[in-house]
């Protein structure tokens, strides 16, 4: 199974993760955090990743 994390150092906090796949991430003090990294596909969390500004969403397979 991949890993799925956020780099909280990273993060600014636009929230377009949580937009795109609440069930996967949720804020939380204002940074994304991974609740459930089965919430989605690979493809889709990667998808999201790459959208992120700040590359602040990391996937290992
Ligand atoms: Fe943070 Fe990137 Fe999500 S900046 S809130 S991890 S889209």
């Amino acid at each position: 199974m991949a890993k799925v994390w956020v780099d909280e150092a990273s993060c600014i906090g636009c929230e377009a993760c949580v937009d795109e796949l609440p069930d996967v991430f949720q804020m939380k003090d204002g940074k994304a955090t991974v609740v459930n990294p089965e919430g989605a596909s690979l493809d889709e969390i990667k998808e999201v990743a790459e959208a992120c500004p700040t590359e602040s969403i990391k996937v290992e397979e």
